[in-house]
């Protein structure tokens, strides 16, 4: 099959990079061009690279000028009809309809449009068919979700289909490279003290989940900053309207695991639930479904950090349920989950 052409928006960012990185040998998306602000003008190859793999062999491409409205247009024209975007949500709520009007699809991580009536804010796993909407609503933008969300949403989607979640309450522990390039150059790696608060991030989460969910139980949230470089990592403590124990809580994760387990797109993890006693922040960073890979290269696996990983799952009381839950941020949570979206938009034949 012919390859999409597709351009990113953003050059430098840590997502702008994380998407270049995955579309290099992607089977169905080909990189053929950056859009960025900083870096327009010049070319993809003078702009540092920031991910701690090696950077990959990138087409030589001259950034374009992100903020130039005649752009979508021009680059429609050269046959580009996907973008996706690694925008500052400020940025986003301007630029992404731009592009969409050109009648490039946009595959977004920004959050200016996920809770905007008619665009589609997917997780394949979870809620495929909102992808029906990219016919309906004439602005083709599609909306991965926040990053913490993932882990929360992950292990909780599949028990409240079968048990009836009521009430739920999470604390995050979310890396510094969620923040971008800046926070994490300026606070990994010393003892320089930061703001642990993410102004915003528990209400964001919050109204994805309820959206993604169709959900209107009682929740409470608490999201913070901690000094790692990846990996967001959740404490759920869930209550349900039917009762339940760890087994029949362990069964119903191997029922979604089978269920999604021949799930073809390339960057579908194996199962998306992986098992362990308890997190441990470096190792369970890359899991794939199948096993926990330690220094995968994304450029060309596009499996690995795909999977949310569920550990120290205990009941409380016959209907309460407590585990800790795991995602990479930058993979699954933004440029992985993104693209995994278009990949599954492909398979519906929506693209
Ligand atoms: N980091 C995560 O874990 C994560 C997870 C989910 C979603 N997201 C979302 O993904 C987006 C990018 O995050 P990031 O972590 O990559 O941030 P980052 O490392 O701080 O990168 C910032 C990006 O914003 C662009 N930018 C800066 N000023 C701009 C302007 N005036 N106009 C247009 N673009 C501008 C930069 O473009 P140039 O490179 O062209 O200068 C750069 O690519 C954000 O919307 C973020 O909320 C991030």
């Amino acid at each position: 099959m012919d390859r999409y052409k597709t351009v990113v928006l953003g050059a430098s960012g840590l997502v702008a990079q994380r998407l270049q990185q995955r579309l290099y040998r992607h089977p169905m998306f080909e990189l053929t061009s950056v859009a960025g602000s900083s870096w327009s003008g010049m070319s993809l190859e003078d702009v540092p690279w920031k991910l701690d793999e090696k950077r990959p062999d990138l087409p030589d491409l001259l950034i374009e000028d992100v903020h130039d409205e005649n752009i979508p247009a021009t680059l429609y024209e050269q046959g580009i009809r996907i973008a996706f975007s690694a925008l500052p949500s400020q940025h986003a709520v301007n630029i992404e309809p731009r592009w969409a009007k050109a009648g490039i699809t946009v595959f977004s991580n920004a959050s200016s449009f996920r809770l905007t009536e008619g665009v589609p804010l997917v997780i394949p796993e979870i809620n495929p068919l909102a992808l029906n909407g990219i016919a309906e609503v004439g602005h083709p933008i599609v909306c991965a979700t926040n990053c913490t969300l993932l882990p929360l949403i992950m292990p909780l989607a599949p028990l409240h289909n079968m048990f009836g979640l009521t009430k739920v309450s999470v604390r995050s522990e979310q890396a510094l490279s969620g923040g971008g390039y800046g926070l994490l150059d300026k606070y990994f790696g010393n003892n320089e003290p930061f703001d642990m608060t993410i102004p915003g991030e528990a209400e964001k989460t919050e109204a994805e989940f309820r959206r993604i969910l169709e959900w209107n139980g009682e929740m409470d949230i608490a999201c913070n900053r901690v000094r790692r470089k990846d990996g967001h990592h959740v404490f759920v403590t869930a209550e349900f309207e039917h009762v339940l124990s760890v087994e029949k809580v362990e069964d119903c994760f191997q029922q979604w695991n089978a269920k999604h387990m021949h799930n073809t797109q390339p960057s579908a993890p194996y199962h998306p639930l992986m098992f362990a006693p308890k997190i441990d922040d470096e190792t369970h960073l890359f899991a794939n479904g199948e096993s926990f890979e330690q220094t995968p290269d994304p450029a060309s696996n596009l499996k690995a950090g795909m999977s949310i990983v569920v550990a120290s799952i205990e009941c409380l009381n016959s209907r309460t349920v407590r585990f800790e839950s795991y995602s990479h941020n930058t993979l699954r949570g933004a440029a992985g989950g993104v693209v995994y979206l278009a990949e599954l938009a492909h398979t519906m034949k929506k693209l």
